[in-house]
């Protein structure tokens, strides 16, 4: 069904493809949308766009690293998880013993091996079948590697094998070598016979004696650029086509760690990747999946040589002495921070010291002589508070003195607003020095096209903006064509404020099908595929479309959109069974619905019965049970009913002006644990609180609920008693988005025009100035039918970009928009 409809999108793309390519279609399609003038000073560059302002935010979050990006083969190779068998699976007859321990180990962080004492000349096998089944294709070639020892009574043969789902043999060396007693590296290569999805790696023992092994390791040769301990080809790909401006490492909350044990140390991450120090993963204690660690074998070489490769200018975010405030919060004292001032200075140091410095030389001798060149450094990953500034305070001075020229990121808080926010921004206004500040905001996507102007009215004189992570998300975290669409919208606002919106970018980047702690995300993967989201074509769009310099336009629209206050109603639970009766919305003495009928309601989700005026949701497990009734025209009513609580955590939510797309206003009575009661503004599936009282509500227990529409004004009672009063005004949205820029090294002038409404728009775009551009453009445009619309791994590009030729640039020219649409027209300079 969806693949006819994406086969369907593509008929009607291809035949807009065609008229466009003969010239005809913005005569045919004008007059479709409602006008919209776009007029575009073609001589008037207000200021450059900031050549780094769209970049990459990577985190091991969601199995980006290991089992992701990067591509070793083997889980838990060093045997270093709580659960050391973790990943291993060892087939042995009751004469082998075999444990994980620790006497005499490799080094002084890889503490654990498997050591096996064998009785009988009969095959023990050591099995790792990777992150979910290693990936073969015939003629591929691995390269293995593991260390052993053994005593010298050890007589026999090792091989090292891939096998298949079945545990056939399809790949095969002998290690012709005696182990020695010493831990010596063995190394070989091993060619794949077949192709296999749900491979596995076997170490094959014959023989008595005893032997002991650790950091057993295999990479594909097909890694990107073929590097050694390289990174999965594919993957890297689709950063790389992302053109990057910067690339953030190594978060994110994991920077933090859940405590301070547990967080980020650079040092940890380089040099021989057996003496690399296996770390738990701090999101593993989001969504609890026990076993999530961080082998650091895409450490901070790997990422220096990774942001080279794709282009990026690498932006580090070190941990500043706090553990992640949303967990422990841990602080170091203050008078205990140098060790920590140390290892910012010394990531400095191995990024662009000399090759005969101490940190330098470590670079030289991972493979890169020459400098990184190191210009951007995070002091804290989302940290707030007057604990942070003090923190910060010490870090910025000291690594300013030791290199004047890096530019230092402080953080914002976690949060677009608010008080940690404004505690850090006034700190900015005041003389807290800082060369960027990072911004994170996921918020719902109406929250996306209202805050367009976001930076409009930014101090141009404080420190520049980095938005460090940033995500709309809209009902059930997903990422779908109309989210993006949102954040095409904004980001027309970054471009427009590229002189102090240096850089950007959408967060988390990546996500392993299935493994997800964090949605929505940039791209998804499996073992095998990989697909860009919605979102990520926005990205790329906007990347490959910058240009060099950010042209005047103005916007005219006669008409923008004014929402009315009103709305349809509904009735909702939050973990909390419920039931309701009498349920009447009146408007001007006339009654617009009175006990309805089953038929009326539109259930979604829950456990819904609607009887005969009695409305029950029975399951009080779920998050946000809803269901509707009305009409989203309606207007200036009062909403009564009754309610009574079952049974569960919470009370019961009635909702109100909701619109269309069930966006709109909610009265939660006993919300947060049965603690509050507050009105909610929901758009998107994400709600925030308008304003808020202690109350709750005891269940079996009728209550009497009333809400009153007066224009804007709201006013809600319970059991007769007003529990709140307050104005809440409609939103006024746009109906056009839209960027120019212009690439004057190249001569091309980029119109971004985004359409975020249901309805079709005729764009007049009237070019001014001097320059005069070529008739014929070429056009990008993104979109889809439908804007729920997402991408897979079965559908990749369900929502992709289609670029065409248009034959119809001149001063004054038409081009159609379609709903929720992204159209980039590029234009040649004459
Ligand atoms: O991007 C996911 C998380 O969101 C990051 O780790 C953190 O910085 C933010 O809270």
């Amino acid at each position: 069904m969806i693949r006819n409809l994406s086969t369907i999108i593509n008929l009607k793309l291809l035949s807009l493809a065609l008229a466009m390519s003969i010239g005809i279609l913005n005569v045919s399609l004008a007059g479709d949308g409602a006008d919209i003038d776009l007029t575009v000073d073609l001589d008037r560059p207000l200021h450059s766009v900031s050549p780094l302002l769209y970049g990459l935010f990577f985190e091991d979050i969601n199995f980006a690293a290991d089992g992701g990006l990067y591509a070793e083969q083997v889980q838990n190779r060093s045997f270093e998880f709580d659960e050391a068998l973790f990943g291993w699976e060892i087939t042995r007859d009751a004469g082998c013993r075999v444990e994980v321990t620790d006497i005499e180990p490799l080094n002084t962080v890889n503490i654990h091996y498997l050591s096996l004492s064998i009785a009988n000349k009969n095959d023990v096998l050591i099995k790792n079948s990777g992150f979910g089944g290693i990936v073969t294709q015939k003629g591929l070639s691995f390269n293995f590697s593991f260390y052993a020892r053994a005593n010298n009574t050890f007589l026999g043969n090792i091989s090292v094998n891939l096998v298949d789902r079945n545990g056939d043999n399809i790949g095969s060396v002998q290690i012709g070598k005696k182990l020695s007693a010493n831990w010596e590296r063995y190394t070989g290569t091993i060619t794949a016979e077949a192709d296999e999805n749900l491979a596995g790696l076997v170490l094959l023992v014959n023989g008595i004696g005893n032997l002991e092994f650790d950091m057993i390791s295999l990479f594909p040769s097909n890694t990107w650029r073929s590097q050694d301990n390289g990174l999965r080809a594919d993957l890297v790909q689709m950063l790389y086509d992302l053109k990057p401006g910067f690339f953030r490492f190594p978060g994110g909350c994991v920077v933090e760690g859940y405590d301070l044990t547990n967080s980020y140390n650079w040092k940890n991450s380089i040099g021989n990747i057996s003496a690399r120090k296996v770390n738990w993963n701090r999101w593993r204690s989001w969504n609890r999946p026990p076993q999530y660690y961080q082998s650091l074998g895409l450490g901070f070489y790997e990422y220096f040589r990774l942001s080279e490769d794709i282009g990026a200018e690498p932006l580090p975010i070190i941990n500043c002495g706090m553990a992640c405030q949303y967990e422990t919060g841990q602080l170091v004292p203050l008078d205990q921070l140098d060790p920590y001032v140390q290892d910012a200075l010394d990531l400095i140091e191995f990024a662009n010291g000399p090759a005969d410095s101490t940190w330098g030389a470590k670079r030289a001798e991972a493979g890169h002589p020459e400098p990184f060149n190191l210009k951007y450094i995070g002091v804290g990953n989302e940290q707030w508070g007057e604990e942070y500034f003090k923190r910060y305070d010490i870090f910025y001075k000291a690594i300013k003195s030791a290199y004047p020229d890096m530019n230092i990121i402080s953080t914002s808080g976690p949060s677009s607003d608010g008080k940690w926010y404004d505690l850090a921004w006034n700190k900015f206004k005041s003389g807290t020095p800082a060369d960027l500040v990072d911004e994170h905001y996921y918020r719902s996507p109406g929250w996306f096209l209202q805050n367009d102007n976001r930076y409009d009215s930014y101090d141009r004189t404080g420190p520049k903006v980095f938005a460090g992570e940033y995500a709309a998300h809209g009902n059930g975290k997903r990422n779908t064509l109309y989210t993006a669409i949102t954040e095409a919208a904004f980001m027309t606002g970054l471009e427009r404020n590229s002189d102090i919106v240096e850089m950007a970018a959408y967060a988390p980047l990546m996500a392993k099908d299935g493994f997800t702690q964090w949605t929505p995300d940039l791209i998804f993967f499996d073992n095998t595929r990989v697909f860009g989201t919605p979102s990520y074509y926005v990205q790329k769009l906007f990347s490959e479309c910058k240009g060099t310099e950010y042209l005047s336009s103005k916007i005219d629209d006669k008409q923008t959109l004014i929402a009315k206050p009103a709305g349809k109603v509904g009735l909702s639970t939050w973990r909390t069974a419920a039931e309701f009766k009498d349920v009447k919305v009146v408007s001007s003495g006339k009654e617009l619905i009175s006990s309805p009928a089953a038929s009326h309601w539109h259930a979604g989700p829950g456990k819904w019965s609607f009887g005969n005026n009695s409305y029950i949701q029975a399951d009080s497990s779920v998050d946000g049970a809803v269901c509707f009734v009305g009409d989203a025209g309606w207007e200036n009513y009062t909403l009564t009913l009754k309610a009574k609580k079952i049974s569960g955590q919470e009370g019961f939510i009635i909702c109100f002006r909701r619109d269309n797309n069930d966006d709109g206003l909610q009265w939660n009575i006993g919300g947060w644990g049965n603690t509050r009661h507050a009105v909610q503004a929901v758009d998107g599936g994400s709600s925030s609180v308008l304003t808020e009282r202690d109350g709750s509500v005891d269940s079996d227990k009728w209550y009497n609920v009333k809400i009153e529409l007066n224009g804007e004004n709201v006013k809600c009672f319970l059991d007769g008693n007003l529990i709140h009063d307050l104005d809440i005004p409609v939103r006024v949205s746009k109906r056009l988005y839209a960027s120019c820029t212009r690439d004057s090294e190249n001569g091309i002038v980029y119109i971004k025009a985004v359409n975020p409404t249901a309805e079709p728009l005729n764009l007049k775009v009237n070019l001014r100035g001097s320059i005069k551009l070529a008739s014929q453009a070429s056009v990008v445009l993104f979109t889809a039918d439908d804007r729920e619309m997402e991408n897979s791994l079965e559908m990749p590009q369900n929502v992709y970009p289609e670029s065409f030729t248009f034959d119809g640039v001149s001063d004054n020219f038409e081009y159609p928009l379609k709903p929720y649409s992204l159209t980039v027209i590029k234009a040649r300079e004459r």
